[in-house]
């Protein structure tokens, strides 16, 4: 069982092209040579494709934020699959809070997504995660088996050694207020618990889970030190190359 750390920032809609040519190549800077961890950035769709060839000789891998799930057609504001092939992307942040609660997107539609990021051969991260009211009301547990299970319907055993899981409880997202290290372990031995009863537990052993919501320099360290913890999602930290840096390099 070796599960690589995966450092991924999540650029939301911050940057322009200009902007995040620059960030990244101080990223890609950072990172030379680095092969004990995994390092991905999410620039905005309109910045993919210089990104790409800004980290083209670095170990950085980059993201999109989001996909289509059809090849082409009468889709507007929606970007494919091949689409992000063609830019040379190679992974793709699917259901994040942000699309589920502000734009409506549900279980089903995620899983769509999912499935077709898989069938183009896009390594997707699964988003997950619980608001405060869920949290409070004592429904965690049972939001993330529903968000799992459904978001992951029809995925197969092959498929799923490609999918990354990312535990984000909602209140944690932007707010300065993270989930203490033991709160996100719990969680995520809870979803590796689901996972293995869902396909196989060696399986599941190899499955990445990264916590997002308010990583820093401050708490990555007792984060990455959890055993069920694989890495983490960051959002505004990762808008600085120094902050994010010190967060690839956790100790
Ligand atoms: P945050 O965002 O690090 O700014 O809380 C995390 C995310 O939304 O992925």
């Amino acid at each position: 069982m070796t599960r690589i750390p995966l450092i991924a920032g999540n650029w939301k809609m911050y940057l322009t092209r200009t902007e995040a040519v620059a960030l990244a190549s101080a990223v890609a800077a950072a990172t030379q040579g680095l092969t004990d961890r995994e390092v991905m950035i999410a620039p905005p769709f309109t910045a993919l494709a210089a990104v790409k060839e800004a980290v083209a000789s670095s170990p950085v891998k980059v993201a999109a934020q989001n996909v289509g799930w059809e090849k082409e057609g009468a889709f507007t504001g929606e970007v494919s699959p091949p689409m992000l092939l063609d830019a040379g992307i190679e992974m793709v942040i699917i259901g994040h809070s942000e699309r589920r609660h502000i734009f409506g997107e549900d279980n089903s539609m995620i899983n769509r997504r999912l499935r077709a990021a898989l069938q183009f051969a896009l390594m997707p991260i699964l988003c997950i995660g619980e608001t405060l009211a869920e949290r409070e009301a004592g429904n965690t547990f049972n939001v993330l088996e529903e968000q799992l299970t459904q978001g992951l319907a029809q995925i197969t055993a092959e498929q799923m050694s490609n999918v990354v899981v990312a535990y984000e409880p909602v209140w944690a997202i932007g707010t300065g207020k993270t989930a203490t290290d033991a709160q996100a372990q719990e969680v995520h031995a809870f979803i590796r618990e689901l996972l293995a009863r869902s396909y196989e537990k060696t399986l599941a052993d190899c499955i990445r889970i990264l916590y997002g919501g308010s990583v820093k320099p401050e708490n990555v360290d007792s984060l990455m030190a959890r055993p069920d913890i694989d890495g983490v999602l960051v959002g505004g930290a990762s808008l600085n190359a120094t902050t994010f840096e010190r967060i690839i390099y956790f100790r």
